[in-house]
């Protein structure tokens, strides 16, 4: 079947007991036991799992091409999970501008407990191979990064971790399996924040696991049901309907960002345009080769702090808000928001400078969002 019959379809039968179409939300923490020892499907307690989470489950794994896909209650705590897989001593490779919140996660709690993290440019897979130890045992891509658009080259990098016995992680929360498949390219698991594009609504938080090695699908559904972060059923109903439009929403944000990045570059206001399908992009050639489509999301460097904030406090249509991947046109200023806690010489080095702005492309009707821009723009 093609992707938006899965994406439809995949572990949304109808309801054997009623014939609902739309499974129903399974708002109950415990099961009772059919006798002594034994329990109706195989449901004992909620933390454990629930047919909202198995069917959500199902539809993940399935369209990134998994075997199996655990969800959680954010793209932090599954991400989390990700690194419960280490044992102290080991060491990650991680893409030097991944999001603030691994970021946190890795220098500011797990190192506590002696993993070990190189943050790199992971879009040069010659400075992947010096920086891979005895101890590597992870290399964490983001791709692109989260806020500066930076890509990387999975197939590259998983031949490489695949040589050096190293698990490939990928962050592919960006794109979505509609726009990539980094399974497909050789990546050992796959991490989303459920949050943005997959729920697509701005309605409720998730993460995904998906993995392909039924060593590591056994030991996140352990941390899983051990730890309690997996996702409550509500939230799973909300990001199994939200996931049904998936392949209608991402080409429209596709379509709406290649406009929105095209009339931008062209603005004399801003200092620069970072979207991979544009060919001034450094990866231009990487976006080519393993995405499906540049997708929604732009960021932009309006030169200061003082010209970010002037654009920002005058949008109209936009939400000036965190999170992205919602159907609505979210902007944000990452120096300040997302990744405020990586500090000042970090974010510099990386190229989160005070004047980026960043804009998730929302599928509203693209003239809308050029004109909100457009006269944002002329505060600063
Ligand atoms: C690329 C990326 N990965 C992971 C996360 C974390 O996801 P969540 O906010 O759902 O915990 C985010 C959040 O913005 C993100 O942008």
């Amino acid at each position: 079947m093609g992707f938006a019959t899965n994406a439809i379809h995949v572990g949304q039968e109808p309801d054997p007991s009623t014939g609902a179409v739309v499974a129903p939300i399974y708002q109950t923490s415990t099961y009772v036991q059919e006798s002594f020892g034994k329990y109706t499907n195989g449901y004992d307690y909620a933390r454990t799992n629930h047919p909202n989470r198995k069917a959500l489950e199902r539809c993940v794994a399935k369209l990134e091409g998994g075997l199996n896909a655990y969800v959680f209650t954010s793209g932090m705590a599954g991400i989390d999970a990700v690194f419960r897989l280490l044992r102290p001593g080991d060491h990650v490779i991680v893409s030097e501008s991944v999001y603030g919140g691994v970021y946190r996660l890795s220098t500011q709690l797990l190192t506590h407990f002696k993993l070990e993290f190189s943050f790199v440019d992971t879009s040069s897979i010659a400075k992947i191979k010096a920086a891979v130890k005895p101890n590597t045992r992870m290399i964490y891509l983001e791709t692109p990064t989260n806020p500066t658009m930076i890509l990387s080259d999975i197939a590259a990098t998983a031949k490489l971790a695949t040589d050096h016995k190293i698990t490939l992680v990928v962050d592919n929360t960006f794109l979505s399996p509609f726009l990539q498949n980094p399974i497909a390219l050789g990546a050992h698991i796959v991490v989303h924040s459920m949050t943005k594009y997959l729920n697509g609504h701005s309605d409720a938080t998730g993460g995904a696991v998906i993995l392909t090695r039924p060593e590591d699908a056994e030991k996140i559904y352990f941390i899983q049901r051990s730890a309690g972060a997996g996702l409550a059923p509500m939230d799973c109903f909300l990001v199994s309907r939200g996931i049904k439009t998936l392949a209608v929403r991402m080409l429209q944000h596709n379509a709406n960002g290649i406009a929105v990045a095209r009339h931008l570059d062209t603005h004399p206001k801003i200092k620069k345009v970072l979207y991979p399908g544009l060919p001034s992009h450094p990866q231009h050639d990487i976006a080519r080769k393993q995405q499906k489509g540049p997708g929604g999301m732009i960021a932009i460097d309006l030169g200061s702090t003082e010209a970010a904030e002037k654009m920002l406090n005058n949008v109209k249509l936009c939400s000036l808000a965190e999170s992205l991947g919602g159907v609505e046109t979210l902007i944000s200023h990452p120096a300040s928001m997302t990744h405020a806690s990586m500090p000042a010489d970090v974010r510099k080095r990386i190229g989160i400078t005070d004047g980026l702005v960043r804009i998730s492309v929302g599928i509203e009707d693209v003239e809308d969002i050029l004109a909100d821009l457009d006269q944002a723009l002329m505060f600063v």
